[in-house]
């Protein structure tokens, strides 16, 4: 469902510090109703902070909140109703059945004893749960950690949802559950704001996507729009033996018409306006004894707008991940 015009979200110069160590810097962005919104970026770009001071987890040093309408700058919990979060961490009991709880959950909320079994018996089917439904949180899988932990996020049934990182860490059949689950709730008219560090998952499922790094918003705009800086660009990858910088800036003099950079080890990305003819590339390298061994076409997606405005490689966001998350991302 398309954003109706009208704002779920409103955040105005959010600023959080954690001593000397920026959280997030002077933010301002706003998620129309029934809008499915992106956070995209890197380990430790804010992401979760954002998320905790929009949820009142976390204290805000400045700034201004609105959820659903309300000031919640003073009160984080003023729109408490309105709004359920799936924290990247489960906030769950381990000795706690599923079905237990997610019925719990609801007791929170305070839904009757009937709606509250009714609610989660079709929550785990939903989740494809249903089979683990009497056994405890603690003996679940990671995916399936995940996806309760989501169920219980939206046992309510809110207008407005908080997902941080929902397929990090988690086994691919149950990330494209859960992506194929938040596809539903947005096609139901919920208002998402979500979190990632995969460039693919916010082109896939985000109408809308606001680049952030290191507490900064360097970038924010519909997918469509974003998509459109590159899609008029030829890129062809061509694999070689050798792609050493003199290399391409060799072919860079010969073929001015041409953009040439080092991809990956063994690899030059040609880029340009026009089609790529790859005869004189070819011979040209193999007058200086590099073989090309692949050619293919790169069709241009959010990825390269990406690396284009924040200067960060794409796979950087998934090392950086390893390295920061030491496996403790679950
Ligand atoms: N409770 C905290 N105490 C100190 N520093 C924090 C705390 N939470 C987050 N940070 C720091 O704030 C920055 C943003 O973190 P975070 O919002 O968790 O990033 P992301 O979710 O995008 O990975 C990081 O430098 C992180 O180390
Ligand atoms: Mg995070």
């Amino acid at each position: 469902m398309k954003s109706d015009g009208s704002s779920a979200i409103e955040v105005a110069n959010l600023t959080k510090k954690y001593g000397e160590v920026v959280g997030v810097n002077d933010i301002s962005f706003q998620v129309g109703n029934g809008e499915l919104f992106g956070f995209l970026g890197p380990n430790g770009a804010g992401k979760t902070t954002t998320i905790n001071l929009l949820t009142g987890l976390a204290s805000l040093d400045a700034g201004a909140i609105k959820i659903g309408g309300i000031d919640c700058t003073r009160n984080p919990k003023a729109a408490q109703h309105l709004v359920g979060t799936v924290p990247d961490e489960s906030n769950l009991y381990p000795e706690l059945t599923g079905f237990e709880n997610l019925t719990f959950c609801a007791a929170l909320y305070g839904m009757r004893k009937n709606e509250r079994q009714q609610r989660a018996r079709e929550l785990l089917e939903t989740f494809s749960l249903t089979d683990a439904a009497d056994r405890k949180f603690a003996g679940y899988s990671k995916g399936m950690k995940r996806k309760l932990t989501f169920a219980a996020g939206i046992i309510h049934q809110p207008p407005i949802l908080f997902l941080d990182e929902p397929t990090t860490g988690i086994d691919v059949a149950s990330a494209r559950q859960v992506r194929q689950i938040i596809a539903n709730l947005h096609r139901q008219g919920t208002t998402v704001f979500l979190t990632t560090h995969y460039i693919e998952e916010a082109e896939r499922l985000c109408e809308r996507i606001a680049f952030i790094v290191k507490g900064k918003i360097v970038k924010i705009d519909g997918t469509t729009e974003l998509l459109q800086s590159v899609k008029g660009k030829n890129i062809l990858i061509l694999t070689v033996t050798n792609s050493e910088p003199n290399v391409t800036k060799g072919m860079a003099s010969v073929f001015p018409q041409y953009q040439f950079e080092p991809a990956a080890p063994n690899q030059i990305r040609v880029e340009s306006p026009e089609p790529v003819n790859i005869g004189p590339l070819t011979r040209f390298l193999e007058e200086k004894g590099i073989q090309v061994t692949e050619a293919r076409r790169h069709l241009p997606s959010l990825e390269d707008v990406f690396v284009q405005v924040t200067g960060i490689e794409a796979g950087l966001m998934m090392k950086e991940k390893e390295k920061a998350g030491g496996g403790g991302n679950q």
